[in-house]
């Protein structure tokens, strides 16, 4: 087997019963055995301040960075939050990118999910965060794009994702597979 390379997952949503977070971990499950993903936790990482940001910084802005840094990609799952991209997700963004310099994006691949029960899959949200990335120096993937739309319907009644939803996310997450491989730091 190929080696194994790690994904830092980054989900934007902070409830319990996050439709975003059930997309994250369905695609962990889905992953071919060349990928493990793993969702870093962002609800706890205090606001971003650079006053509290010096040699000492908080712990959980530490911890969060030596997870970032320890992986070979990253994969933002997200839901829209008034057409752009949610406030936890884009501190944790802001925390991981600091200090100047040192970015633990730096150089990763990575690609993006956005899901809604709203009929356009977040896609604001997606391409506000698509242009941090571009900062950030993280070679996104580019197709498939993915925009789940009226997410609801995505779901049986049992609350297992439907097989053209799991069709979607394995075409999804193989093709990221291959975009880490070809892109991962040496
Ligand atoms: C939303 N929601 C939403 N949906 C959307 O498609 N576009 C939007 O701009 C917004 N804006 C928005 C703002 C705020 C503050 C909230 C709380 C919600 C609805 C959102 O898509 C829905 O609540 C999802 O279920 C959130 O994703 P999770 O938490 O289920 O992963």
């Amino acid at each position: 087997m190929s080696q194994v390379h790690s994904i830092a997952v980054l989900v934007g949503s902070l409830r319990k019963d996050s439709i975003n977070r059930k997309i994250a971990l369905a695609l962990a499950e889905l992953a071919p055995a060349s990928l493990k993903l793993n969702i870093v936790e962002i609800g706890d990482l205090p606001l971003y301040n650079e006053d509290i940001d010096g040699e000492n910084p908080p712990a959980a802005y530490s911890t969060f960075r030596e997870h970032l840094a320890s992986a070979d990609g990253v994969l933002f799952v997200t839901p829209e939050y008034n057409r752009s991209v949610p406030g936890a997700l884009k501190n944790a963004i802001d925390v991981g990118s600091r200090p100047y310099g040192k970015s633990a994006f730096s150089g990763k691949p990575g690609a993006v999910v956005s899901a809604s029960p709203g009929a356009i899959g977040g896609f604001g949200a997606n391409h506000h965060l698509r242009q941090s990335l571009v900062f950030l120096d993280v070679a996104c993937l580019q197709q498939p794009e993915a925009y789940l739309g009226n997410i609801g319907a995505g779901f049986n009644e049992d609350g297992t994702l439907n097989e053209r939803t799991q069709g979607f996310l394995k075409t999804f997450i193989d093709t990221f597979a291959a975009w880490v491989e070809k892109n991962r730091k040496s």
